[in-house]
């Protein structure tokens, strides 16, 4: 098993440095910011794009771009169809893996809330299902980038999980455009605000064994 792979099954979580550089990942950034300029300039409205009213001013916030790969956008649509996360997630799992669910992660500029801690499945044993996220901007602790409890994943599925990041460790997982983090679907984690000027933009990818019927999430 490769050292990535087994990061992800001791600590459930695991950095893929510059997995995607140059006219790849500025392709996935320009295509980015059309999607959500449609949403944030054009009004575009839509049941996939998820947003708030940010309180008082009644601003919509946007949040999460959901069926990512059925916006009609070719780069996002290939990474969806094969390729980089698709080897990755393959290795990591050490099985053929296809992927399950797709959305764009938008943490806007001083507006985005942060994301509660939470796992995103317990219905699958530790190893199984993971989530694979590219990050399009730099992300560290002043934009929101993950935080998570190590090992977490190996709880059993009705672990507290208040009780578990309160009593901690909490780790942050920096990351920079290009990366991918990978962590496993079971493992407590959260997200902070985005406090700074500039946007904080992730595609996720979940993958499950190609012959896993994955119930959904
Ligand atoms: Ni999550």
């Amino acid at each position: 098993m490769n050292a990535l792979a087994e990061q992800v099954r001791t600590y459930g979580l695991a950095t893929a440095p510059q997995l995607l550089q140059g006219p790849a990942l500025s392709q996935l950034q320009s295509e980015a910011e059309r999607l959500v300029s449609q949403f944030t300039v054009h009004g575009y409205r839509s049941d996939d794009y998820w947003f708030f009213e940010q309180a008082g001013t009644r601003e919509p916030i946007l949040y999460r771009i959901h069926n990512l790969e059925q916006q009609g956008s070719a780069p996002i649509n290939a990474l969806f169809a094969d390729g980089p996360l698709h080897e990755l997630a393959t290795d990591v799992l050490g099985c053929e893996a296809r992927p399950t669910v797709c959305a764009m992660i938008v943490k806007m500029p001083r507006h985005a809330a942060r994301v509660p801690w939470h796992r995103d499945r317990t219905s699958v044993p530790p190893n199984t299902v993971i989530n694979l996220s590219l990050f399009l901007d730099d992300s560290n602790s002043d934009n929101g980038c993950i935080e998570y409890v190590p090992q977490s994943h190996l709880l059993p599925e009705d672990a507290d999980v208040t009780a578990v990041h309160q009593r901690g460790p909490i780790e942050a997982a920096p990351a920079r455009a290009g990366d991918v983090l990978v962590h496993d679907v079971r493992a407590v984690h959260a997200s902070r605000s985005n406090s700074t000027d500039a946007f904080r933009r992730s595609i996720v990818i979940e993958f499950a064994p190609i012959d896993l019927d994955l119930p959904h999430s």
